[in-house]
Order: C-alpha cells, then sequence, then structure tokens
C-alpha cells in the first residue's frame, strides 16, 4: 500500500468552508442549527472534520415521539388516501425546489459525487410521484363466496407507527421512499437516521414539517430522532411501533428482527448485499465493463447493491480485467465537489480498517491485487479515508467474498460451465442483486428462472445497481426478505382485514356445516 495516488487530486477544502456550507444549505430548508446545539458532532467524510456540534436525542424523546406519532395516526387514518396523497405531493414539490441544497448536504455528510448526490433526491421525488398516484390505487379484493349472497371483502388498513432506521449510504432517499409510501398509507413516522447523516435527516424533517403546514395537517406525522443505538433499541422494542422498516447490517438486522418479533411487531429488512455479476463468453464488453466500473466503484462501493464479485467466463476474463483495472486506475479520487471527481471518499476510517483488512486476507488467499489499493490525501487529512477502487483476481470464490466489505473491492473468478457461474453467484448468504451480461437468450433466461439467480433483483447487460424506484426493492436469504419502493410493497406498510358480508337473510356456514338448535 501507498499513501499517495500518481494522479493526485486537488486539495481539500477546509472543513470551516465545508461547515458554512452546511449552515447555509439547512437555512435554505429551515433548519436553524443554533436550535439543535448538543454534546455529539456531525462530520464530513470530506475531511474527517468536523462540520456541527449537535444534540442526540433520548430514549425518553423516543417515547415522547412515537405517543405522538400515535396520536397523529388515530387521525390521520381517517383521512381519505388521496388527501394523504395531496400531503405527499407536496413534500416531492418542496424536495424538488431544494434539489440543491440536499443534494449538498448528502455531499457533506456521505461524500457522494454532486451526481450522485442529486439523483439521490430525484429518487425521493420520484417515490413521492409513485405514492401521490398509488393514494388512489390502495386496491383490496372483491372475492367470490361459496355462500349464496355473501361477499367477501379485502380491504388494506393503516398499520399504525412506522420506526425507520436508515444507514448513511442512502440518507435521504430510504426515508424518502418509507416516508412516502406509509405517510399515504396511513401511517406516521418517527426515524432514526445514521449517526453520520444527522445533518441531511433534520433537512428532510424540516421539509415535511413545511409541507404539513402547508396542506394543513398535524405536524407529528414524521418526527426525527437524531441519537444513538439506544434512539435505535427503543424504537425497536416500543410496542406502539407496529413496523420496523430497518437498512443497515445483517447483525444489526439480526437483532432488530428478533426483538420485533418477540412483541409480535413487523419488519421490513433491507441488509446486507453481497452481488455478483456474470460476464459471461457471449457479454459485449463495451457494455460489461463500464456498467462493472460503475457498479463496482461508484459511492465508493458503499451501496448495497454495489457489485463486489464478478464471475466471468474463462475466455474473456483476461481482457475484462484488463480492461476493467484500466478504468478504474483512471478514475479521479477525491474531493466530491470537484467537478471531475467521480469517487469520493469512504465514510470513515473502520471502512478503511474493513477494507485493508479484506484485502490482506484476500492476498493470503492467493489473490492478486491488479489495480488500486490505495489511499489518497493522507497527509492532506489524516482523518479523511479516500480509497482507489481495488480489482483482486481470486483463485476461486473464498470464504472472504461470501462476507460484505462495504468498500470499492471487485473480485474476479474465473468460470467455464454456465451451472457453475450460477452456482457460484448463490453460494453467498446475502441475496440483494446480481446481473449477467450476455447476448445468449438461452443463458438470460437460465439466469432469471427458478434455478438461476436467487436474488431479489435480477438485472441482464446492466449492473447490479442503480435500480428505478418503480420495481421492488431488496433481496432474500440474509438481505432479510423485505421489499421496498415500488409495485406491491406498499402492502407491508397496511394491515389486510378480510370481511365477509351476508346480504341472504338466512344464517349459511361455510363448508357445508349444520348446527342444529
Ligand atoms: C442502498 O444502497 O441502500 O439501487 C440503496 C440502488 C439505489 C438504492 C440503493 N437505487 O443502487
Amino acid at each position: 500500500m501507498t499513501t499517495t495516488s500518481t494522479a493526485a487530486p486537488a486539495a481539500l477544502p477546509e472543513t470551516s468552508i465545508l461547515a458554512a456550507e452546511a449552515v447555509k444549505a439547512l437555512a435554505a430548508v429551515g433548519v436553524d442549527l443554533d436550535d439543535h446545539r448538543g454534546d455529539a458532532v456531525a462530520t464530513t467524510p470530506i475531511t474527517g472534520g468536523g462540520l456541527t456540534s449537535l444534540a442526540w436525542r433520548s430514549t425518553h424523546d423516543v417515547a415522547v415521539a412515537v405517543d405522538r406519532a400515535h396520536a397523529a395516526h388515530l387521525q390521520w387514518r381517517d383521512a381519505p388516501a388521496p388527501a394523504r396523497g395531496a400531503l405527499v405531493k407536496r413534500l416531492g414539490q418542496i424536495i424538488a425546489a431544494h434539489t440543491d441544497q440536499l443534494a449538498t448536504l448528502i455531499q457533506l455528510e456521505v461524500g457522494k459525487t454532486r451526481t450522485e448526490a442529486v439523483g439521490e433526491v430525484v429518487e425521493i421525488v420520484d417515490m413521492c410521484d409513485l405514492a401521490v398516484g398509488l393514494s388512489r390505487q390502495l386496491n383490496g379484493n372483491t372475492l367470490p363466496s361459496e355462500r349464496p349472497q355473501h361477499r367477501i371483502l379485502e380491504t388494506w388498513q393503516p398499520l399504525g407507527v412506522l420506526g425507520l432506521i436508515t444507514a448513511f449510504n442512502f440518507p435521504a432517499a430510504v426515508w424518502g421512499w418509507n416516508t412516502a409510501i406509509a405517510l399515504v398509507c396511513g401511517d406516521t413516522v418517527v426515524w432514526k437516521p445514521s449517526e453520520a447523516t444527522p445533518l441531511t435527516a433534520l433537512a428532510c424533517q424540516a421539509m415535511l414539517r413545511q409541507a404539513c403546514e402547508q396542506a394543513g395537517v398535524p405536524a407529528d406525522l414524521g418526527q426525527v430522532a437524531v441519537g444513538g443505538r439506544d434512539v435505535g433499541e427503543s424504537l425497536v422494542d416500543h410496542p406502539l411501533v407496529a413496523l420496523v422498516s430497518a437498512t443497515g447490517s445483517v447483525r444489526m438486522g439480526q437483532q432488530v428482527g428478533e426483538r420485533v418479533a418477540r412483541r409480535f411487531g413487523r419488519v421490513l429488512l433491507e441488509l446486507g448485499g453481497n452481488n455478483a455479476g456474470i460476464i459471461s463468453a457471449s457479454a459485449d464488453l463495451d457494455l460489461a465493463v463500464p456498467a462493472s466500473v460503475f457498479a463496482a466503484a461508484g459511492t465508493a462501493g458503499q451501496r448495497c447493491t454495489t457489485m463486489r464479485r464478478a464471475i466471468v467466463h474463462n475466455s474473456v476474463k483476461d481482457q475484462f480485467v484488463d480492461r476493467v483495472a484500466a478504468a478504474l486506475e483512471r478514475l479521479p479520487v477525491g474531493n466530491p465537489f470537484d467537478k471531475q471527481t467521480v469517487v469520493g471518499p469512504l465514510i470513515n476510517n473502520s471502512s478503511w480498517q474493513a477494507m485493508q483488512a479484506a484485502l490482506a486476507t484476500a492476498r493470503k488467499d492467493g489473490g492478486v491485487v491488479v489495480a488500486g489499493d490505495r489511499r489518497h490525501l493522507a497527509q492532506e487529512a489524516p482523518e479523511a479515508f479516500y480509497a482507489s477502487p481495488t480489482l483482486v483476481t481470486m483463485p476461486s470464490q473464498t470464504a472472504l467474498m461470501h462476507e460484505e466489505t462495504f468498500a470499492p473491492i471487485l473480485y474476479v473468478v474465473g468460470y467455464d460451465d454456465f451451472d457453475e457461474a450460477i452456482a457460484l453467484n448463490n453460494a453467498v448468504p446475502q441475496g440483494l442483486s446480481s446481473c449477467i451480461f450476455t447476448r445468449d437468450v438461452n443463458e438470460t433466461e437460465a439466469f432469471m428462472s427458478a434455478a438461476g439467480s436467487d436474488c431479489g433483483i435480477l438485472n441482464v447487460n446492466i449492473g447490479t445497481s442503480g435500480a428505478e424506484i418503480g420495481g421492488a426493492f431488496g433481496g432474500e436469504k440474509q438481505t432479510g426478505g423485505g421489499r421496498e419502493s415500488g409495485s406491491d410493497s406498499w402492502k407491508a406498510y397496511m394491515r389486510r382485514t378480510t370481511a365477509t358480508i351476508n346480504a341472504s337473510g338466512k344464517l349459511a356456514l361455510a363448508q357445508g356445516v349444520t348446527f342444529e338448535m
């Protein structure tokens, strides 16, 4: 490992300049930081410095927030769903009008490039549009009854308070796609954002508050509790939190799942991914190479949909490795506010350490680092961690490759037989996203068949990341099984009632049962 890059990025800004940007962006969305000062610190991965001091909420604050959210739900559930949609429409408009400021906060707290940060805001606005349409389509079924002049109606009813726990990497979008749907479903929200992204959360919350004011509905519909693990735990354990939607590590999800199950609450889990791309012998490498580079290195490898494994047919493996490695080496790593930067920093030192530990293990396992594995800007900002996207060829799919390391490392393994490629794709404990690059229709169909990829997301001639909001987002196995965003994911935010109505004037029992009195 070397500590300087051959293509040294431009100098980093002073943390004080970034802090001033944060204050400006927050003020523009109606957040006065003086109302939120406290003992914790909001930091930026761009320099590793502190942007502002901040108050963390206590478990008592969470209990108060849940009580308020529950009281708000008791009113909100009676509002017609299209009226609930009108609030979400307003929310989407306010967020769209503040795209610049929200994107800036995402950049400051996560280190995303401008285009990715703006894309994240677009994702929320799109979700609001989807939710507004949905507010007129929360359809149930009418089912035939076996009894004369009887009818069975399925109706979807609001569920209650949603406890939302989000990760640092999509600090606004995951809030947006949960909140937009929850609100049209008649639920209310108490949100615990990542410790790394409290300012983005305060901004989102302020915009929701404005939307509530403008729509003339109670602001208690959505609340934020910035804080640590205890805040998350009290949300998880609160009996009035009907659904806990949590995004994060498998370990976190296991704890959330167990604790919520104990009180018979509901969970929606979006946990680890360990996503592979299969590059078949017939792949168009002009597509597969740039798609893999974006999927592996975009967001500095910190998406749950990041491509972490490339399973490449041995006939094209050398060519694929050479081209991806050359492209990774050329990617400008550095300050995400610089226009030419395409890879920003890792979120913190422990991500950097995890990346280094993984690479040490990979080498021990016989892996060869073909590109990357450098740290940039180490002297200028010792608390900022800029990692070169790294490609490692592996002799086989080792135990290390069964783990998710939240950093830009792409492991490459070869295959000869298509079934072997599918087996490698499915061999890991996680099951979020997968993709195949092929021009062979039979391979495409096999990849998508029941015996094909076991993931929730299957892409053909597209990388593993960057899902559209219209589909259901989520995955199987240790990814947790939850589905968020589009399609019929809204059903997780509602409860189903089955009503049977007898209009015959006679008592008829189901299954032909008789009961003589
Ligand atoms: C995440 O990384 O938690 O599919 C969400 C994608 C984005 C969402 C990622 N639309 O990459």
